[in-house]
C-alpha cells in the first residue's frame, strides 16, 4: 500500500508515503489562492482509491474587518475597522501588530450581569440562613437533629435525609458496634454478622423490627447458635431512632435492602 500526493494539476506525485505518515506542506513556495491536493492511495492488485482536499494559500498579510460582514446592507454612515497583520512563517510574535480592538459583545455584557445576579442572589440566601441559624438558638438545629419530627427517612436529598443517616449511624455506634462491631461482621460464634444477615437484607422488615425491638434468643443463624442474647430496645429507643439504625444496618457494608419509617416500627411495637 502506498500513497501518491498531486499538487494541482501536476502529473508527477510532489509525495509518496507509505501509509501511515505525515509530510509537509510548505505553502510559502505556492502561489496565494486556491489550491488542492490529490491522495491517490495504490494498493497492489486491489485497486486504487482517489482523494481530493481544496485550500485555499494566504502568505500575504491577514486582514481582519470590523463594522460590517459579508452581504451586510448598510446605510447612512458606517464606521469600519480594517486592520492587517503578517503572518509569515518564522516573524517573531508581536501582539501589538495582532490585537485588533472590538468592542465587547452583547452577550459577554448580558452573561457577566447574570453571572452577577446569581452571585448576589446567592450570597443573600446564604447570608439569610445564616441568621436563621444563629437567631433563635438551638430551634433550628433542633429541627436537623430528630428526624422524628418531620416523617420519612427517605424525603429526598435534603438535610433531613442526611440527620436520618447521621442518627442511624449515632444509634449504632453507640448501642450495636460494641457486639456487632462498627464493621458490621461482628465476632465470630459470639456475635452474628449483619452484613449480609438474611433478616437484615430480607425486603420485608418485620423479623429486623421484630428483634431490635424484642431481642432474640437461641435463634440458629446461618448454621451458627449463639450463647448470648441480643437485648431488647424497644424500651431505650424511640421509633425513629430503631428505624434509623435499622436503615443503618439495611444500607451499610453492602446491604442493599428497602428502608423502612418510624411508622413501621410503631407498628410492630
Ligand atoms: C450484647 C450484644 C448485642 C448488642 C448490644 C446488640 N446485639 Fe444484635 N445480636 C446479638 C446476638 C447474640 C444476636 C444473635 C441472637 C440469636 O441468634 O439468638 C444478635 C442478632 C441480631 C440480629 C439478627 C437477627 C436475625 O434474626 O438474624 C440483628 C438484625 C441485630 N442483632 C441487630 C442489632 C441492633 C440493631 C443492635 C443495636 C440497636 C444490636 N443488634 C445490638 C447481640 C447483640
Amino acid at each position: 500500500m502506498r500513497i501518491e500526493i498531486y499538487l494541482d494539476q501536476d502529473d508527477t506525485p510532489f509525495q509518496t508515503l507509505v501509509p501511515p505518515e505525515t509530510f509537509r506542506l510548505d505553502t510559502e513556495l505556492l502561489s496565494d489562492g486556491p489550491h488542492q491536493l490529490r491522495f491517490r492511495a495504490i494498493d497492489e492488485g486491489k485497486g486504487i482509491s482517489e482523494r481530493r482536499m481544496s485550500f485555499n494559500v494566504q502568505n500575504g498579510p491577514a486582514i481582519a474587518v470590523h463594522g460590517i460582514v459579508d452581504g451586510d446592507t448598510l446605510h447612512g454612515q458606517v464606521g469600519i475597522l480594517a486592520n492587517a497583520y503578517g503572518a509569515r512563517a518564522g516573524d517573531e510574535f508581536e501582539p501589538r501588530r495582532m490585537e485588533t480592538p472590538v468592542p465587547v459583545p452583547t452577550w459577554a455584557w448580558v452573561l457577566f450581569l447574570t453571572v452577577l445576579a446569581w452571585g448576589a442572589g446567592y450570597l443573600s440566601f446564604e447570608f439569610s440562613n445564616h441568621i436563621d441559624s444563629v437567631m433563635p438558638p438551638g430551634a433550628s438545629i433542633e429541627r436537623a437533629a430528630t428526624p422524628q419530627a418531620s416523617g420519612e427517612p427517605s424525603a429526598g436529598g435534603n438535610g433531613t435525609a442526611e440527620a436520618w443517616v447521621a442518627l442511624g449511624e449515632q444509634v449504632y455506634g453507640v448501642n450495636c458496634a460494641s457486639c456487632h462491631q462498627a464493621s458490621g461482621m461482628g465476632l465470630p460464634s459470639v456475635f452474628p454478622p449483619l452484613v449480609n444477615n438474611a433478616v437484615v437484607v430480607d425486603a420485608d422488615p418485620a423479623q429486623h423490627i421484630g428483634a431490635v425491638l424484642h431481642g432474640l434468643s437461641g435463634k440458629v443463624i446461618d448454621g451458627v447458635a449463639y450463647v448470648a442474647p441480643m437485648p431488647p430496645f424497644g424500651g431505650i429507643l424511640s421509633d425513629a431512632e430503631i428505624a434509623a439504625v435499622v436503615n443503618h444496618e439495611r444500607t451499610q457494608w453492602g446491604n442493599n435492602a428497602p428502608i423502612i419509617t418510624a411508622d413501621d416500627v410503631a407498628e410492630h411495637r
